[in-house]
């Protein structure tokens, strides 16, 4: 597949509702983005969000994860039949490998749900809300070998009320992702 005009084809890995990568796809879709996704990957044949790649065309695939190595490695054909030179994770839920970090050799973004150095890993809201934490937030980092531990690309915060829950301050929190993730791939992108 040829790069169009400049942009950088992007790869975006899901595992389940696909709320990140619909936002992602509105972007790509503007004049000006930066990117275009090329492929939607899924580890999970029933995620919701492989219909969002559907409705707007977009090549998507799901490929079952029996294991790390055999799903790497057919991930990592994909990625170079399909040019990507960037990868979106949204809402993935497998652990890549350095292995596949180093052999991809292309960056790798992801999107967490806390303030990170905070709350690496699952079940961050509710770590935040038992702490009494004044704030919470997202952040967008570059993928390491080291969990949620990468170079940080952009990060916003939301004030945790008192009323809230772990689903209320997942739906604000949810909010600023959409909004962060393309502002980061633009930060990252425009100096490129
Ligand atoms: C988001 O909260 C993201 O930060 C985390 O997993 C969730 C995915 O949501 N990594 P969605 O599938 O993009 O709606």
């Amino acid at each position: 597949m040829e790069k169009l005009s400049g942009k950088k084809n992007t790869a975006v890995l899901i595992s389940g509702r696909g709320s990140n990568l619909k936002s992602l796809i509105k972007y790509s879709k503007t004049k000006k983005a930066l990117i275009t996704i090329v492929l939607v990957v899924s580890d999970n044949t029933i995620a919701k969000g492989l219909n969002y790649a559907n409705k707007s065309n977009i090549n998507n695939i799901f490929i079952k994860y029996s294991n790390r190595k055999s799903f790497e490695d057919r991930l990592l054909k994909l990625l170079k039949r399909s040019n990507v030179d960037l990868i979106c994770l949204a809402g993935f839920m497998k652990i890549l490998s350095s292995r596949f970090i180093k052999k991809f050799n292309r960056t790798i973004l992801n999107i967490h749900p806390s303030l990170l150095p905070k709350y690496k890993g699952l079940n961050t809201h509710d770590r935040a809300i038992q702490n009494k934490d004044k704030y919470s937030g997202a952040t967008v980092h570059i993928v390491t070998d080291k969990l949620d531990s990468g170079k940080i690309i952009l990060q916003k915060k939301v004030k945790i009320l008192k009323s809230d829950t772990v689903k209320s301050l997942e739906k604000k929190i949810l909010k600023i992702e959409h909004k962060i993730y393309t502002k980061a791939i633009i930060k990252l992108l425009a100096s490129d």
